[in-house]
């Protein structure tokens, strides 16, 4: 009756069962997984985010399989406030980071055809490859003091089937960007191959501090074909609006074919309601205050918690360079599920075991930094104390 790309272990896994438990006896949680802006409390002003939906011009149907023009202006002024040139025409809206992604695994592979994407990385990926019958093939992120793409590990996983090369920038757990030393060498994986690359830049605006080698944008390849997918979901901190982007680029044929490719896929869905489009430029207009308190916030709670990990104690924070998780290290005497489990029913903290984002080994547990800073440290200290009392 089904699809085989739909056989998924529909069961829920152990902590949804435990949380399912907790909310059923009116227990109640500590949610250190809590990355929805929306839920966090920060201050949006109600007009200022709702007036841009009532513009008249919404009462008209004006189909553009781009999206209307005048969110893709307001796009294309984004990236140059961040040094960037861009036609309008290079950009297509989506209702999604997800759907841009959809649309970019279809145009670029045939069925069975691979995507290489990072690990660990963002747990969507491998429904995504699966509902777009594209195999993702992780390639490492090795951690030494900090990430880094292992080039060597990327290379020796490109084959004949290899379309394209995903980054996350800055990926979503780790926090690490991609440095300019990193894009060369993929850049030359990908004019060997005639592979391209796919940019996530949803926490791009996230960044702890200015580096100099970091990659501003990947919308400013020209080299190799590449789609450089961002939205308002992060942004602008507006994930219930769904809007996102493609920005296509590289060398100038390619870039050609690919629009005039794409311009069918994204006819055939025309998925971006008029008064979402006519609001965005507002909303990209608007993101400065809201961003402001989302840095300070996630900077805060990660003093915070370096605060709480003196060096006595046997967890510790990997390095992060932006976005809004940090990732702790803990005793592999249990596995990170089993961490998590007893971290829930004991203390009624809820956090990610690293397996969720692919961690190729155990140890790691991922948290969200967005929680008010008070009850983040009330649950951070309840980590530590089951933590170090058990290890
Ligand atoms: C790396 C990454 N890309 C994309 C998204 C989601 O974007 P959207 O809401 O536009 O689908 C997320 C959400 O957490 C994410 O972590």
């Amino acid at each position: 009756m089904f699809s085989s790309r739909t056989n998924w272990p529909l069961a829920p896994n152990l902590l949804s069962q435990l949380l399912r438990e907790r909310r059923e006896l009116g227990l109640p949680t500590l949610d250190l997984t809590e990355s929805n802006p929306t839920r966090c409390g920060f201050a949006l002003d109600a007009d200022d985010t709702l007036a841009p939906l009532h513009d008249p011009l919404a009462l008209l149907y004006q189909p553009d399989p781009r999206g209307l023009r005048v969110a893709r202006e307001a796009v294309a002024g984004y990236y140059v406030e961040h040094g960037v040139q861009l036609d309008p025409e290079q950009i297509f809206l989506t209702a999604s980071t997800s759907e841009a992604y959809s649309f970019v695994f279809r145009l670029l592979a045939n069925p069975g055809d691979k995507i290489l994407a990072p690990q660990p990385s963002y747990p969507l990926f491998d429904f995504l490859g699966a509902l777009n019958d594209v195999n993702v093939v992780p390639y490492p992120l090795a951690y030494n003091d900090g990430w880094q793409v292992d080039l060597q590990g990327l290379a020796s996983r490109w084959d004949s089937r290899s379309r394209a090369v995903l980054v996350v920038h800055p990926n979503n757990p780790t926090g690490s960007y991609i440095q300019n030393r990193e894009l060369i060498a993929m850049t030359e994986i990908c004019l060997q191959h005639q592979g391209a690359i796919i940019a996530d830049e949803v926490f791009s605006d996230y960044g702890f501090a200015a580096d100099a080698d970091r990659v501003v944008t990947h919308a400013q390849n020209t080299e190799v074909l590449t789609f450089t997918l961002s939205g308002l979901s992060k942004i602008s901190a507006l994930p219930q609006m769904k809007l996102a982007w493609i920005v296509v680029n590289g060398p100038a044929d390619l870039r050609r074919q690919a629009l005039a490719r794409l311009e069918v896929i994204a006819d055939t869905y025309l998925s971006v309601s008029a008064p979402v489009a006519l609001a965005t430029p507002r909303w990209l207009a608007q993101r400065g205050p809201i961003q402001s308190q989302i840095l300070d916030r996630v900077q805060a709670n990660l003093r915070q918690l370096d605060a709480m990990l003196t060096p006595e104690l046997p967890l510790s924070r990997l390095k992060v360079e932006g976005g809004w998780y940090a990732i702790l290290r803990v005793p592999s005497t249990r596995s990170d599920e089993d961490w998590a489990a007893e971290l829930l029913t004991q203390t009624g903290v809820s956090l990610h075991p690293g397996h969720f984002y692919d961690f190729p080994s155990e140890g790691f547990l991922v948290l969200s930094l967005l929680p008010a800073p008070g009850a983040f440290a009330d649950a951070l200290g309840k980590v530590v104390s089951l933590i170090s009392s058990q290890s």
